[in-house]
């Protein structure tokens, strides 16, 4: 009894020294915020896994109370201040590292994307962007239009038999089938399935929702890889369907390790990858797995959810669907046209619709902090020391209204206001991250949505089925923007096949 009361008492003096230190003589001491957040995690902790991602909200009023620049945790600083963001998400010329505890949730160790140190993510990132330049997707877009064509006929047979369409389920099915056969070369099948097979999807998704419990106890994750598959199927569908799947993707891994490769046409970007330019060191099979598995995730949910978002504006919009439907005309002289993404990329309205998509669906939601491991970085008059973990948060600079005026109404013509003003919005679009570790899958998302907006727009009237503003908010933070229930459904009836 006494050694409990004595181990006690050592703990909570332990705590208020380790407190005290913190709030006057740690060396972010001086930067504003609350003194709970200055002291403890534990206020992330409430605001993202109890309320369930809400510190994003918490942040914006703190920002209101303090000021730019704010303490957010014991070691971590944000700012709001859209003309700073470039000194965070620097070029390769700044050195700049990603923060060693936001990457532990993923379980992507040493991928591109969970590198911490420049010179790690330098190495590994070669090997992937070069299958993603401009040049690389152009080449794929028959890929593209072939899982278009598929989705097509989910539409066509929707208006056949009067069947409401879940457009989410859809174009997630679309780019996550097209991922899996660009990286792995093999069909997953969703557009296959009539209800595109949201079950991986949902797997997905399940992760994304425990994104935050992941980020305070990363040990989670091999927790539940080491569950014998049968149990986890039990236990828990969702996430039974994703280590499957994962475990799935290791094997063709191995098997192209083994060179027990398809040799038919094309190569995959994995078949590539395990061949004989990666380096011996390199060549592990679960961090070759990991490289593919992050471009799995990374292009699927994202991607579909902006296609969602411009599906759910472009049927608000009377004006503006017939806007761009004549638009298009000019280069899909017919419904069944397919134009490359090239000739799309031409027409100043469909690509003022897709930076505004793009700005309304926010991206990622969760902040990415960078390290400057050897810059003390200086924001107006507060020196941040070198080896802080620092964001910014993209939601915040995509709606700042003092460079998007009426942030939250959807409007491309303000794409089309700066350009005739000669004012470059774009330097603001963070979307797909900014500086050495922007988004290396970024042209296949354009392609994407180049492609697929305008044959939806072109072929097909659509109504909202039961779906409002409430189910596309963005109301929490998972990893993706959330709204408050559900993960952003969009359902749908088609009333018109356009057939001229
Ligand atoms: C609209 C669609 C997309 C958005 C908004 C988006 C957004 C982002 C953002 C913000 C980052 C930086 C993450 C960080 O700082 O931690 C990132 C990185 C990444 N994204 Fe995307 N992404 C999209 C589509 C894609 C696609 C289609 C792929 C497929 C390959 C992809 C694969 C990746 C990968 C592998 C990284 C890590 C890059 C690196 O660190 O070198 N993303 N993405």
């Amino acid at each position: 009894m006494a050694g409990l009361l004595t181990l006690g008492i050592g703990l909570v003096i332990y705590i208020a020294i380790k407190s005290i230190y913190r709030l006057y003589f740690h060396p972010l001491s001086k930067i504003p915020g609350p003194k709970l957040a200055a002291i403890t995690s534990g206020y992330e902790f409430y605001f993202n896994v109890i309320k369930g991602g809400m510190f994003i909200w918490e942040m914006e009023q703190l920002h209101e109370i303090y000021g730019p620049i704010i303490r957010i945790t014991p070691h971590e600083v944000h700012i709001k201040d859209s003309s700073y963001y470039d000194e965070i998400y620097a070029s390769s010329k700044r050195r700049r590292e990603k923060s060693a505890k936001l990457v532990a949730r993923f379980d992507l160790k040493d991928s591109g994307f969970s590198s911490i140190s420049p010179e790690d993510h330098r190495k590994r990132r070669s090997h992937v962007e070069k299958h993603f330049s401009k040049q690389a997707v152009s080449n794929i877009e028959y890929l593209i239009y072939e899982n278009i064509e598929k989705l097509d006929n989910h539409f066509k047979r929707a208006f056949e038999f009067h069947k409401v369409i879940s457009l989410d389920a859809g174009f997630a099915g679309l780019t996550s089938d097209v991922i899996h056969k660009y990286v792995y070369g093999f069909n997953s099948g969703n557009l296959d399935h009539d209800d595109f097979n949201t079950n991986v999807r949902d797997g997905i998704n399940a992760l994304f929702k425990f994104t935050h419990v992941l980020f305070f106890f990363p040990i989670l994750q091999t927790i539940m890889n080491a569950f014998p598959l049968w149990l986890l199927e039990k236990l828990n569908p969702f996430v039974y369907a994703l280590v499957s799947q994962k475990m799935d993707l290791l094997h063709r891994t191995e098997e192209f390790l083994q060179n027990k490769s398809s040799n038919s046409g094309t190569r995959s970007v994995m078949e590539v990858m395990c061949g004989p330019s990666m380096p011996e060191d390199m060549r592990g099979a679960v961090r070759l797995n990991n490289e593919g598995f992050a471009m799995i995730i990374g292009g699927t949910e994202t991607t579909a959810r902006s296609l969602v978002m411009a599906a759910f504006h472009l049927l608000e919009n009377e004006s503006i669907r017939t806007r761009l439907r004549e638009e298009l005309r000019a280069v899909m002289p017919t419904p069944e046209s397919q134009p490359t993404w090239r000739q799309l990329e031409q027409l100043p309205y469909l690509s003022a619709v897709v930076w505004e998509t793009l700005r309304v669906s926010t991206g990622i939601a969760n902040r990415s902090a960078r390290v400057a491991p050897d810059e003390a970085l200086v924001y107006k008059n507060h020196t941040i020391p070198a080896g802080t973990p620092i964001s910014e948060s993209n939601y915040f600079v995509l709606t700042d209204p003092e460079i998007f005026p009426d942030p939250h109404t959807f409007d491309p013509d303000r794409w089309l206001r700066a350009a005739a003003k000669g004012q470059h919005l774009d330097k603001y679009m963070v979307n797909f991250s900014k500086g050495s570790r922007i988004c290396v899958g970024m042209n296949l998302a354009y392609a994407e949505l180049f492609l697929v907006l305008a044959t939806f727009v072109r072929r097909f009237d659509m109504e909202l089925f039961e779906t409002s503003e409430k189910d596309i908010a963005f109301t929490r933070d998972f990893g993706t923007p959330h709204p408050d229930e559900g993960y952003g459904h969009v359902r749908v009836m088609v009333t018109k096949v356009i057939e001229e």
